[in-house]
């Protein structure tokens, strides 16, 4: 099992919500969750719109009964996420919001935070703030343009106020592949440090392909955030191979991709020291259910280690083996 092979934490992202895709309605995936994983984060239902529907109203059902899952298997939940542009995941009440939004925010940190202080052991508690072809730095959100900057501080020191035990992650994609992007994340994570803003990781997404960036560039990313300190999680990794819109996954193509989920996990090993490392999430479970086969390509795509049989693909062994030392 992937799980036995790592001193980290194995993840994989989890639908949850009442639907078809939800780990409750579709149980035949669970045997394969539950030998290889020992981590869960939801893919949708504790975002924003979700946890905080409305000004006053929070509804924490559905995390309840995921939590409650990952409890009963010895499986760590991570928070997945208290801050995020999306716009479909930003409920419509706080797009309308014309109070104090500092405050405002402020408040859905906290009572999240609160809520599940000693049950989620571990937050993305802002996704996605950075933007390399924006002038200021950064992601021009309804959050930075009503606050500015400061709302992604905000943000860790109230989370940490009002959970003093959860592992505060920024969370972020391409910071492995873009050096202008990056050095927007050690800008901003020196600045926090000299005034003590509680940061205590990273996660590093990567939604990665078969060829880019080079496994040098994504050691030296590793390499630049693990020496200042900061825990690293590999936070959403999954890899599309399909760039010939082809209708089978090729036993070429799934070499391919073997080696080269091989040779990222032994990136994340070799440069991130063992104290450093907190876990790699797998951005889904089989490939049928990954978002990539959502959001209306030309043909299905096969970026995770299991097909939609649960036998496990050659991507699974290319993880193991690094995982294994391999
Ligand atoms: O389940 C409903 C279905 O009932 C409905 O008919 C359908 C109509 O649109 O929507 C379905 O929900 C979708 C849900 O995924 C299903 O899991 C939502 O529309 C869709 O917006 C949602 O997309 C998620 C997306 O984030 C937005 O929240 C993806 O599953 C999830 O994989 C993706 O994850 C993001 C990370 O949070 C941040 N990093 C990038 C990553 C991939 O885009």
């Amino acid at each position: 099992a992937l799980k036995d092979l790592a001193k980290f934490p194995i993840g994989m992202e989890v639908s949850a919500a009442n639907q078809e895709r939800s780990i409750f309605n579709y149980p035949s995936q669970l045997p394969t969750i539950e030998k290889h994983f020992n981590s869960l984060v939801a893919g949708v239902i504790m975002k924003m719109s979700f946890l905080h529907p409305n000004e006053n109203e929070f509804f924490y059902t559905d995390a309840d009964k995921l939590n409650a899952y990952a409890i009963d298997h010895n499986m760590l939940l991570h928070g997945h996420t208290l801050i995020w542009h999306w716009d479909s995941q930003i409920p419509p009440w706080m797009k309308k919001y014309t109070g104090d939004w500092s405050a405002m925010l402020n408040n859905h940190v906290t009572q999240i935070c609160t809520h599940f202080a000693g049950k989620v052991s571990s937050w993305d508690v802002v996704n996605e703030a950075l933007d390399e072809s924006d002038p200021s730095g950064f992601r021009q959100s309804i959050f930075y343009q009503r606050i500015g900057k400061k709302y992604i501080e905000n943000a860790f020191v109230a989370a940490r106020k009002a959970d003093p035990n959860a592992v505060l992650y920024y969370n972020e994609y391409n910071i492995e592949s873009s050096d202008t992007k990056l050095n927007l994340l050690l800008t901003m994570l020196d600045d926090f440090k000299s005034r003590n803003i509680p940061v205590d990781g990273v996660g590093f997404q990567m939604h990665l392909d078969l060829f880019n960036p080079s496994i040098d560039q994504i050691k030296r990313s590793f390499k630049a955030v693990a020496d200042r300190g900061y825990k690293i999680r590999i936070s959403e990794l999954d890899m599309p191979v399909n760039y010939n819109s082809t209708l089978v996954l090729s036993d070429a193509v799934a070499q391919q991709q073997k080696e080269r989920y091989k040779s990222i996990v032994k990136a994340y090993l070799d440069s991130v020291p063992e104290s450093q490392r907190t876990g790699i999430t797998f951005w889904g479970l089989v490939d049928g259910e990954s978002w990539y086969n959502f959001i209306g390509l030309p043909a299905k795509e096969w970026p995770l280690l299991f097909n939609d049989d649960y036998s496990p693909k050659p991507a699974f062994y290319g993880v193991a083996e690094a995982l294994a030392g391999k």
